[in-house]
């Protein structure tokens, strides 16, 4: 066991200092971003970037997102085409990862593309960018859960799923979007691998053509080796679509709208879907409690961040493998 400390992201920098620090001597930190929390490392040491893997209980097959502090440092590691950086300069930093050919004869850890020859990569907003800044390195960062668990979006959820493992925390309070990046797959058309915070219509919108979207649930090959189909997941079984009368004893609910039940949580009592999204994996956190025979979940709209919601909704409520 580890000590885990957690410091609070302050306008002295102390935070910065001892996660520098920390990311230099190979270790891995809890740090906030804009979507949810990352469990980052060193992108470069094969020792740092075994110590995530390890400490999330991942399977080693499931390629990791590697984060840099701008455009120049990701042209070093993949190789873009005109179209992804034209997305790049569009929406980085932000919650925009972008799947490109990985550069021959680059210094990464093996493992952080779990031997393949694609890079995932994205310039996030906040503390995470100006770590991988300051130790001019790429940072690889999963989410900072265990595998197959809901993502963090606090930093106590990491201390929740990870205290222990890790030696730090940077708290910078809860996640402003709480849902996990949009990625993109720029090798050929393009094609989203897992909707995210960042909806389709306006990568579209920056491209001008159509973009296609894959669920990721291709049962034989996914494509984003992350999106098997339980994921995203709390331990009690989870209902979708559910209407405030269906409800079931013993189930917690999670509301939308006017669908609420008294005593029972609303993800948006007045239906906005960035509020919904920043709540939601707060609210499947706090409903998984033994007492629960279930979480029901009532329905939301698909249009803009309401695809992005179904998609971890449905793998929250898939049946477990
Ligand atoms: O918002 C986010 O994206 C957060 C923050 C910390 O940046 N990160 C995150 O990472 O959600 P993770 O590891 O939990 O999910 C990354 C997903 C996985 O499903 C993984 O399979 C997929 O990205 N992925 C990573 N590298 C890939 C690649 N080269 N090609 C296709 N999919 C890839
Ligand atoms: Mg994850």
């Amino acid at each position: 066991m580890t000590r885990t400390t957690t410091i609070a992201l302050d306008g002295d920098g102390r935070w910065k200092a001892a996660a520098v620090a920390a990311l230099r001597a190979g270790n891995i930190v809890g740090v906030p971003t804009e979507t949810v929390y990352g469990l980052a490392g060193d992108a470069t040491s094969e020792s740092a970037v075994a110590s995530i893997y390890a400490a999330k209980g991942r399977p080693s097959h499931n390629p990791l997102i590697v984060h840099v502090a701008d455009a120049d440092m990701a042209e070093r590691y993949a190789a873009f085409s005109d179209d992804a950086r034209d997305l790049a300069e569009a929406f980085w930093p932000g919650p925009l990862t972008i799947v490109l050919p990985l550069r021959r004869n680059v210094k990464l850890a093996a493992a952080v593309t779990a031997g393949g020859d694609s890079l995932a990569i994205r310039c996030p907003q906040g503390p995470l960018r100006e770590l991988a800044e300051a130790v001019d390195r790429p940072i690889a960062a999963p989410s900072a859960n265990k595998s197959g668990h809901v993502s963090s979006t606090s930093a106590q959820h990491v201390l929740d799923d990870l205290g222990g493992q890790i030696s730090l925390i940077l708290d910078g309070g809860p996640s402003s979007m709480g849902l996990e990046s949009t990625i993109i797959d720029m090798r050929g058309a393009p094609r989203i691998l897992r909707p995210g915070a960042l909806p389709s219509e306006d990568l579209s919108d920056v491209l001008g053509k159509r973009v296609s979207v894959t669920d990721g649930a291709e049962p034989d090959r996914p494509v984003a080796p992350g999106l098997l189909s339980s994921h995203y997941a709390p331990s009690v079984p989870v209902r979708l679509d559910v209407l405030p009368e269906d409800v079931r004893a013993k189930e917690a609910y999670l509301g939308f709208g006017e669908h609420q039940l008294e005593g029972h949580e609303n993800l948006s009592p007045s239906c906005s879907l960035d509020e919904a999204a920043s709540a939601l994996y707060a609210a499947l956190r706090r409903q998984d409690r033994p007492e629960n025979a279930g979480i029901a979940v009532a329905p939301l709209p698909r249009d803009g961040l309401g695809e992005a919601l179904a998609n971890r909704l449905k793998r929250a409520a898939a049946p477990r493998g």
